[in-house]
This record gives structure tokens, C-alpha cells and sequence, in this order.
């Protein structure tokens, strides 16, 4: 997964950001805060997920195999081995940006390193836990090369806020933070998602500070373009998985993939809009930036999605900025709190379920899948 990747949205009904005010307003202080912060699940925060492993198993990828074994030979070639590692001039960066940082910004920067590392950390897991519980040697390697991957993601973010003195316990996270069962088919529909959302808001902050190199508040940022290469290709091994197995992608399923795509493209633009200064300090206005970052991702889904969303449609830009409204309506409630205030998240509830109703229900252009499944990272 990727930093600030949404995994994050919970498919079922639940208590729409409960703990966002808190999340926002508890400043984090040590190493035991950072990873309380990380162990929270709800529907704005990271999960972790485990699934049905019999079921992935008995995975066949013969139908793309010629693509497939391309991509394992990518893996193989492994051109990132020497990328997360800090060069000189990351300590000198460091020294001299770090003190420039306002407080608030540092409290934002923060909350974003230790949801991006949770979301790192947590496709380590799921695809560590899925190579160890199946035979299939497809998958099982394909797994195991993902997993390298995201321990080096989750391990360089890590090293980030340890600069800050609040570097995660993975170890503790791992055995304390709550696991959400998806089955097979909702992993390769949200993993996917992720993947490409991941690689769509790195490359996009990546050559925004490109032009701008004077934004660039922290030297992690000089690591995105190679990196975001790595989920772009985790995309792809979803991509084809999901080719390999084409009734996923047809009948009602899509009405899945419609649902997939709309739930985490809230999920990204209400979090994102919590965290106005990140993006004002990088030069970026968060509405535009996260308008980026869909379009690219309704661009590369056509490999695999045969519905993508109308994010033009004046219907769904509404609805965004209601359910962000909704949003920010609920943090205050759960900030009065007492029974007004629950009464009133219970309606914030409602009318979060009625606008993504309603967003459901705009119009999705239709495409027919391109025969070669492979993109490469162009953006
Ligand atoms: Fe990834
Ligand atoms: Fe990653």
C-alpha cells in the first residue's frame, strides 16, 4: 500500500469519524502516542485486513501468464533495492527545514507520516500473512516481493518520525490494532484501488515540487517519484489478477467496483481536506490536488474497471463537498458530545448515508477492457 493510501474506508455501516476530532486535536507526543494514534480503525484511518487464504490458493494465473511472468521478472530485477536509504543531504535538508516548520504544520505533517506508515505497514502484513498461508507458488511470490516492498515503504516513513522522537512500534501495532476480514474479491477491488491511488497522490506531489522545489518542506518527498513506481507496479499485479479471473469484472459486480471506487474517493478527498496546511505549505489547495489525483486514477482504472465514475459531473462534486461538510459537521458534534451531541452525529450518520446514496447514483461511463492488461507509469 502506499502512504496516505486509502484502505481506509470500511465497507460497512459504521460510526462516520468518531475519533476525527480527536485524531486532529490530540497532539501526538512520544513514541506510545504515535502508535495508539496508528492502532485506531475507523473509517478515516488505515486498516488492517485479513482474508479468505484457501481462496487465494486456488488463484489461477495461467490466462495472463505471458504478462505475468513479465512482471515477476520486474520483481526479480528488484531496481529499488537501493532507493530507501537516506543520502547525505537528507540530514542537512533536515537541519535546516525541520525549524521552519510551524507547529500546526508539524501536527499535520505528523498525522500524515503515521497514517502513511500504518497504510504501508498494513499491506506488509496482509501480504506477508497471505505468503504464508497458501502453496500456490504464483501468488506466494508475488506476495513475498510485495511484502519486501511495503516493509521498506513503512520502514522509511518510520525513520521519519523517529526523527521527531515518534517513530510507530510496528511490532506492538501489529499485534494490537484490530483486522477487518475482506473476502478475496473486495481485497483485489480495494488493494488495487489503493495501489493506484498511492501511486496517482505521489507522483502528483512528486512533479508539483519538481516545478516547485523551494514547497519542499521535507526531503522524504525527493523519494516519491521511484517509490510511487512500486505501487504502481502492486497495482498492476492486482490488475492482472483480477484479469485472470474476468467474471469480477462483469454483471454485478461492477455495481462493486462502483461502490469501491466511490467509497474510497470520499474516504481520500474528506481526509485530505482535514489536513488543509500540508497541502497549502507543499503549494497545493487541497480540492484541486485530490481532482488530480482521481482523474489519474479514473485514467489507469480503465485497464481493469469497465465503469469509472463521472468525477465531472456537477452531482458528484457536490456530493463531495457535502459529505465533507458532514464531516466536519459530525467533529463538532462528537466534540459537544452529551446526548445533543450524539444526537446529532446520529444524524450526520443519516445524511452521510443519503449523500453517498446519492452519489451512487450518478451516471458512470462504461468501457470495454483494453486487450493488453500492462500501463506503465507515465504519469
Ligand atoms: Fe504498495
Ligand atoms: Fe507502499
Amino acid at each position: 500500500m502506499t502512504p496516505n493510501q486509502p484502505l481506509a474506508f470500511d465497507a460497512g455501516p459504521t460510526d462516520v469519524h468518531t475519533d476525527h476530532v480527536a485524531m486532529l486535536m490530540d497532539e501526538v507526543r512520544d513514541t506510545a502516542d504515535a502508535t495508539a494514534r496508528a492502532a485506531r480503525s475507523t473509517v478515516l484511518t488505515p486498516r488492517f485486513y485479513t482474508t479468505d487464504f484457501k481462496a487465494m490458493d486456488a488463484l489461477d494465473v495461467s490466462p495472463v501468464r505471458a504478462e505475468w511472468d513479465r512482471m515477476m521478472d520486474e520483481y526479480a530485477g528488484d531496481n529499488n533495492q537501493d532507493h530507501f536509504k537516506r543520502d547525505e543531504a537528507f540530514g542537512e535538508e533536515l537541519k535546516q527545514l525541520m525549524p521552519q516548520l510551524s507547529p500546526e504544520l508539524r501536527q499535520e505533517f505528523i498525522d500524515f507520516l503515521i497514517s502513511s506508515c500504518t497504510s504501508e505497514f498494513s499491506g506488509c502484513i496482509l501480504y506477508n500473512e497471505i505468503r504464508k498461508h497458501i502453496d500456490n507458488p504464483d501468488i506466494k511470490q508475488l506476495m513475498a516481493y510485495m511484502a519486501r516492498d511495503e516493509s521498506r515503504h513503512a520502514g522509511f516513513i518510520n525513520q521519519s518520525l523517529k526523527d521527531f522522537g515518534l517513530g510507530i512500534d510496528l511490532g506492538n501495532l501489529r499485534k494490537v490494532k484490530a483486522y477487518t476480514f475482506f473476502k478475496p474479491k473486495y481485497i483485489f477491488y480495494a488493494t488495487y484501488l489503493s495501489e493506484k491511488i498511492g501511486y496517482a497522490r505521489y507522483i502528483t506531489i512528486f512533479r508539483h515540487l519538481e516545478r516547485h522545489p523551494d514547497k519542499r518542506f521535507h526531503p522524504i518527498f525527493r523519494w516519491f517519484e521511484r517509490w510511487c513506481n512500486d505501487e504502481f507496479r502492486h497495482g498492476e499485479s492486482f490488475a492482472l489478477m483480477m484479469r485472470a479471473q474476468p467474471h469480477l469484472l462483469r454483471g454485478l459486480n461492477t455495481l462493486w467496483i462502483r461502490f469501491f471506487i466511490l467509497a474510497v474517493y470520499a474516504t481520500m478527498y474528506v481526509r485530505d481536506h482535514a489536513r488543509p496546511l500540508l497541502h497549502e505549505a507543499m503549494g497545493l489547495e487541497s480540492t484541486d490536488y485530490d481532482y488530480r489525483v482521481f482523474r489519474i486514477t479514473s485514467d489507469i482504472c480503465r485497464q481493469v474497471f469497465p465503469v469509472e465514475v463521472d468525477i465531472d459531473h456537477p452531482v458528484f462534486r457536490r456530493c463531495m463537498d457535502r459529505l465533507l461538510a458532514i464531516s466536519q459537521a459530525n467533529d463538532r458534534a462528537v466534540a459537544r458530545g452529551g446526548i445533543l451531541g450524539r444526537l446529532q452525529r446520529g444524524v450526520c450518520m443519516a445524511q452521510a448515508v443519503l449523500t453517498f446514496g446519492r452519489l451512487y447514483l450518478v451516471p458512470v461511463k462504461r468501457h470495454t477492457l483494453p486487450e493488453n492488461v500492462r500501463l506503465d507509469p507515465v504519469w
